[in-house]
């Protein structure tokens, strides 16, 4: 794989005027490559006022808690969630001292509040006539807010929607791995991702280096296809990034597939891969449904 920089994007043009699109990118490499690998796109978002820090501290102060996640950020790649290290600072003095407190921080769902929800409408408006062909149905659409301070380490891990990584402030590397290929990212691992709920994994020695490589500017973005394993590093600035997600029905039809697989292996069974018998997967994921149907009934 190659290391891809996009010196060649047209960064002239600035936030002084609302654009009529919020996202550029090129038709063709998003039907080649949506879902299946990563591709660059363009935004004008870096100048948006909703990004500055004043307004992403009075976003925190009116999220819930379970909004905000948030710890030290010089962690190494591979990294235990549950043993993931605290900052030692609120979460508004996180921000306020991003530059130097080495943290890492997220504000999740800021779709709750109206003026994101109304841009990430729009960034979803214009995904939606390329995604349709090759994913219908698009629902779910959430924004994540990555506050980061330099050199600050999101460790490896998998997530499970469609998403585009827009970079706002500061760069950032990117190491984005094969999430199809089975020797970087196993069946079993998926079914423990989806089934425990657990979303770090281990970077192998062998496959450190078998990634794309990006180092994303503020105007630039990036689409990281379903469960492709990534890791991230800052560069010498504080760094805000905006994820901008969604699912398809797919989706969970995949989820419901590795969740099943996952219990019976829990049970001492060999499952068949998901994908590898698909009438299988459509028992597994009718037995799934019925199960929470049921469940959801006595729950009442
Ligand atoms: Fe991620």
């Amino acid at each position: 794989m190659t290391t891809t920089t996009i010196d060649d994007l047209d960064q002239t043009q600035v936030y002084s005027t609302k654009p009529a699109t919020l996202l550029d990118f090129d038709p063709i490499s998003f039907a080649e490559g949506f879902d299946r690998q990563p591709f660059l796109i363009t935004h004008w978002l870096s100048e948006h006022p909703l990004f500055d820090l004043d307004r992403l501290l009075k976003l925190a102060q009116s999220l819930p808690e379970n909004h905000i996640e948030y710890n030290a950020g010089n962690l190494p790649v591979n990294q235990d969630l549950k043993l993931t290290p605290r900052n030692g600072l609120s979460a508004e003095e996180t921000i306020q001292r991003i530059r130097d407190c080495k943290s890492w921080m997220v504000l999740k769902w800021v779709e709750t509040d109206p003026a994101y929800r109304a841009l990430l409408d729009q960034c979803m408006a214009e995904i939606r006539p390329h995604s349709e062909p090759i994913r219908p149905g698009m629902k779910q659409a959430q924004g994540f807010i990555f506050i980061t301070s330099p050199r600050s380490v999101t460790p490896y891990h998998i997530d499970h929607e469609h998403n585009f990584l827009l970079q706002i402030r500061g760069n950032k590397k990117i190491r984005l791995f094969d999430g199809h290929d089975e020797s970087i990212l196993s069946h079993q691992e998926l079914e423990h991702f989806y089934g425990a709920r657990s979303r770090n994994l281990v970077l192998k020695p062998e496959n450190a280096e078998r990634c794309w490589k990006y180092e994303l500017e503020p105007g630039q973005g990036l689409h990281f296809p379903v469960t492709f394993p990534h890791w991230v590093e800052n560069c010498d600035d504080v760094s805000i990034s905006f994820s901008i997600t969604f699912r398809t029905p797919d989706l969970e039809r995949r989820r419901a597939v590795y969740i099943v697989n996952h219990r019976l292996r829990q049970w001492g069974l060999q499952p068949t891969p998901y994908g590898g018998r698909p009438a299988r997967d459509d028992w597994k994921y009718l037995a799934y449904r019925a199960t929470n149907k049921v469940r959801g009934m006595f729950s009442r």
